[in-house]
């Protein structure tokens, strides 16, 4: 059945092949609309990577909104270190010219979960949660509405990549995280654990770049510039494709694995800030709240990447 998604995402290279992903494949999702937050970089600059992306994708009538420009209670943390400047460094991208809507991302987000039946739509954060969170302190009445929310964030095994402590999407707003894990809504969360399997070696990106057409290019140049940072970090052969995770749980679920467990976000301590504390071992008698990626079928996931890309 196809599920109705609304990709809340600052791209980000990886975020971009997510949304290459989700657009290739209206058959398993339909993307309602794409929100954007700032966090890799600006809100500008996310909200004109998104319209990039669409574009590249040949859809330019996807709808995209500009959400939120700033942390709930921080101030923000970008990433130009890991994405270049622009957040989309690789290819040589030439402006783009389609809309973005007038409407801003947490009103839509709202709206659309008001409008559409109860228990239809799924939330795809791929960035820091500063518009979903929001959107449920705005509109405490969407939140029973949700479907699910799949997200990209966090870490248990892994720990952290922008602390020692915390995954950068959690980090950036912690307090936006902590009222999404504590929503009550079903959570799907791919953590770093999960992510950092899902890397595109040499023949997985030579895969993407011999493909027809320009879209298998440029993910392959957006992966080489990505790439670059990670390899050195941790001595990988290659990048961790960390967000089209969340879009692949979606369309093959039986390609990951997990456990269903309670997970809280820290916000008090600056050391450990945005740390996901993941009760894997389920020492505590708290209440799961997430099923919390651990393992994927790495080859199975980039085939149904490169599948799905080469139609676009
Ligand atoms: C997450 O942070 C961003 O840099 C990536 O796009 C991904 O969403 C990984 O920690
Ligand atoms: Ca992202």
């Amino acid at each position: 059945m196809t599920r109705k998604i609304i990709i809340d995402t600052d791209p980000g290279q990886d975020d971009a092949v997510a949304i290459l992903l989700a657009l290739a494949s209206p058959e398993d999702v339909d993307v309602l609309g794409i929100t954007s937050v700032a966090g890799n970089v600006p809100l500008a600059l996310t909200t004109k990577n998104a319209r990039i992306i669409c574009e590249l994708a040949g859809k330019p009538d996807t709808k995209i909104f500009a959400g939120c420009d700033r942390p709930l209670r921080r101030d923000l943390v970008t990433a130009e270190y890991v994405h270049g400047k622009t957040g989309l460094d690789g290819p040589d991208w030439s402006e783009p010219t389609m809309p973005v809507q007038d409407q801003h991302g947490v009103d839509f987000i709202i709206d659309t979960l008001r409008s559409e039946a109860p228990g239809t739509v799924t939330l795809c954060p791929l960035g820091p949660l500063t518009n979903i969170a929001t959107a449920f302190e705005r509109a405490p009445d969407i939140v029973d509405r949700v479907q699910e929310i799949v997200l990209m964030g966090g870490a248990y095994f892994e720990v952290g990549n922008v602390t020692p402590a915390a995954e950068f999407n959690i980090y950036v707003d912690p307090q936006a995280a902590d009222i999404v894990f504590r929503s009550g809504v079903p959570l799907v969360v791919m953590p770093l654990d999960v992510t950092h399997k899902a890397l595109v070696t040499k023949p997985r990106n030579d895969a993407f770049r011999a493909l027809p057409g320009a879209v298998g290019h440029a993910v392959a140049e957006m992966t080489d510039f990505f790439e670059r940072f990670d390899k050195e970090k941790y001595g990988s052969e290659g990048a961790p494709l960390h967000d089209p995770t969340v879009i692949a749980y979606l369309i093959r679920p039986d390609l990951f694995t997990g456990r269903n467990i309670n997970v809280q976000i820290e916000t008090q301590s600056e050391l450990t800030m945005g740390m996901t504390v993941a009760d894997w071992w389920g020492v505590t008698d708290h209440p799961p709240n997430a099923t919390f990626i651990g393992d994927l079928d790495a080859d199975g996931f980039f085939d149904l990447l490169t599948e799905r890309i080469a139609r676009l």
